[in-house]
């Protein structure tokens, strides 16, 4: 099984990760969890890359660069593992470039984008996307004393941007299961577990 994570940067996805991730031990699930960019040396290279606020990257290639750090992780970790039978939950995946490439940058014709996103998965879908929803106000608030990466020095007008993408992909794609981020950390994870629950 495949679950996703999505959501704007500060809207809790890694805080509801290790709380399932915990759950899911606990019931005797094998898991694991990537975070997007990242999870095998080539990926956490180009994270590296895109994350640096000193380099500047055209909209082009920050895009094919989160593609190709996806690509990498999915034949290398996400393939295998889901053969084996393991759950794997991921920090991020293409929504975020539908989102943050196609929205905020306005990179790419989203039918391209969508494109690019089946090449490099080879048509991967997630089982479950869940999109913790949660405003830019307080997502800023949660997140006033980290120190900002490349991406989080695009300014307000590209996150509004951003935060239009989930909420079209919300619209338009069944998979998600958009989640009231506001609330604390444990009524989220509850909602979260009980969409799964049955399905384990
Ligand atoms: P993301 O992975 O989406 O960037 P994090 O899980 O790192 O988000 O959360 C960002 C910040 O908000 C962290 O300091 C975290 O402890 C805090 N946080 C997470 N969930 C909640 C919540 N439900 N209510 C209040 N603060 C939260
Ligand atoms: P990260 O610190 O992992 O995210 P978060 O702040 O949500 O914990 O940083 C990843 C950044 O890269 C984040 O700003 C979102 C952005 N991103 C894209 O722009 N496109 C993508 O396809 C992905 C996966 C991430």
């Amino acid at each position: 099984m495949l679950i996703t994570f999505e959501g704007i940067d500060g809207s809790g996805k890694s805080t509801q990760i290790s709380l399932l991730k915990e759950k899911l031990t606990e019931l005797g699930h094998r898991v694991e969890v990537f975070r997007e960019p990242g999870g095998t040396d080539v990926s956490e290279m180009i994270r590296g890359m895109l994350l640096n606020p000193e380099l500047e990257i055209s909209p082009v290639t920050e895009l094919l660069l989160f593609s190709s750090a996806r690509s990498q992780l999915i034949a290398e970790k996400v393939r295998p593992l889901l053969k084996e039978g393991v759950i794997v939950i991921l920090d991020r995946f293409y929504d975020s470039t539908v989102a943050y490439q196609g929205f905020g940058r306005q990179s790419m014709p989203l039918e391209q984008i969508h494109q690019i996103n089946a090449a490099a998965t080879q048509n991967l879908v997630p089982d479950y996307t869940f999109y913790l929803r949660l405003s830019l106000d307080e997502a800023s608030e949660r997140t006033k004393h980290f120190e900002k990466d490349r991406m989080e020095r695009a300014g307000d007008t590209f996150y509004t941007r951003v935060f239009k993408g989930f909420e079209h992909l919300a619209k338009t794609e069944p998979r998600f299961k958009t989640i009231n981020a506001e609330r604390d950390k444990q009524s989220i994870h509850k909602d979260i577990f009980n969409i799964l629950e049955s399905k384990l």
